[in-house]
């Protein structure tokens, strides 16, 4: 497998919870709504996947990780279907996609000291000849997150604080040089001047390692912080998506519009909450409904045509696309390309 083959692709992927919890809304919850984006491995690139809470962004995460069979649609490594690679090829793949939880405790068992988790990869994936070396590897990994082995090492997960615990799983990271990593919200419990340090071994990982990050995140800030590229989720489907700061200087889609004016500069996170409260309407998820824009109730732009057809994602600037029938008053399923105006020429 050549490395410039690498990647991993989301084809037209949907995934579907259905149950008798979600009677109101039909038996069934839409969670990824036909979602179709590629990450690549060369070159390496920081995508961010932006949305409310509920909007779908760990369930998408589960189904890269090979944990959730999706519904309908295909995910594929290298061109295979990842829910059809045979055991030994899933071990490679789940070596190569490591993933970054917002607080990896479940993942430190609070009765074994933190090393563990360096000696079990090294173990799992021979990464070692000798204890000696293994050693070495771990401080050396230690050293590329800023961490000294001293202030982990021997100690408990509960010892550590937030901060430390997360750039344990950093350091595992680098010491198993994957070529993706999958981060969700990996730091929303960590206080400001944490969370940079975080980013920047994120950056510092791609620049030095190639190593790609799908950064998922309902904070537009860390998101614009890392730059690369963005999608917008909302109810499970992109609205919106192209380099970061295209679109979050030059925001498109209403929605994503509504996101950023309700971002204020000093308290992101309190007015972030608020604004999910208001947007969070599941109701709106049962199949029959899904046919128009899911943001039509809530869109100071609403036109009659949202509520009666499912918008496309049209092309609203060089690599910058939003859903949205604005750019496009006959854009439709069978037409989703066509381009009417770009966001400037709108105001
Ligand atoms: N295992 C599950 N069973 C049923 N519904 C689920 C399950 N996991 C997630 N959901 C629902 O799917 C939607 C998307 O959830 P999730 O992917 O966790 O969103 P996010 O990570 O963006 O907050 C939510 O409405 C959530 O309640
Ligand atoms: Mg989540």
């Amino acid at each position: 497998m050549s490395e410039s083959s690498k990647r991993i692709e989301l084809s037209d992927l949907s995934h579907v919870f259905r149950g008798a919890a979600f009677r109101q809304m039909g038996g069934e919850l839409t969670a990824v709504d036909h979602v179709s984006f590629r990450l690549t491995a060369e070159p390496p690139q920081i995508v961010n996947l932006v949305g409310e809470s509920g909007s779908g962004k760990s369930t998408l995460a589960r189904i890269i990780l090979g944990l959730q069979r999706p519904t309908s649609g295909s995910i594929t490594y290298c061109g295979k279907d990842v829910y059809r690679l045979t055991g030994a090829e899933f071990r490679q793949y789940r070596r190569e996609v490591q993933v970054v939880f917002q607080d990896p405790y479940g993942i430190f068992n609070p009765f074994y000291r933190v090393d563990r988790i360096f000696w079990t990869a090294i173990k799992k994936f021979g990464l070692a000849s000798s204890e000696e070396k293994g050693r070495a590897l771990i401080e050396q990994s230690l050293a590329a997150v800023d961490l000294r082995p001293e202030d982990v090492l021997g100690r408990y997960p509960h010892q550590l604080s937030g901060g430390q615990r997360q750039r344990v799983m950093l350091a595992r990271v680098h010491m198993l040089r994957p070529s993706f990593i999958i981060a969700d919200e990996p730091v929303s419990m960590l206080d400001a001047a944490v969370r940079v340090l975080f980013l920047n071994i994120l950056l510092d990982f791609k620049e030095r390692y190639g190593m790609t990050t799908l950064f998922i995140t309902h904070d537009l800030s860390t998101a614009y912080y890392l730059g690369g590229e963005i999608m917008v989720i909302s109810n499970g489907r992109i609205v919106e998506r192209g380099s970061t700061d295209d679109v979050l200087l030059r925001p498109a889609h209403p929605y994503t519009q509504q996101l950023l004016s309700s971002l204020p500069v000093p308290e992101p996170e309190a007015r972030w909450h608020e604004m999910l409260k208001l947007t969070e309407d599941r109701a709106t998820t049962r199949g029959r409904t899904r046919a128009r824009c899911l943001f039509a109730e809530r869109c100071p732009m609403v036109m009659e045509q949202c509520w009666e057809q499912r918008p496309e994602l049209v092309t609203v600037g060089p690599s910058h696309e939003a859903r949205c029938f604005l750019y496009g008053a006959e854009a439709t399923e069978a037409n989703p390309s066509r381009v009417l105006a770009t966001g400037d020429e709108r105001k």
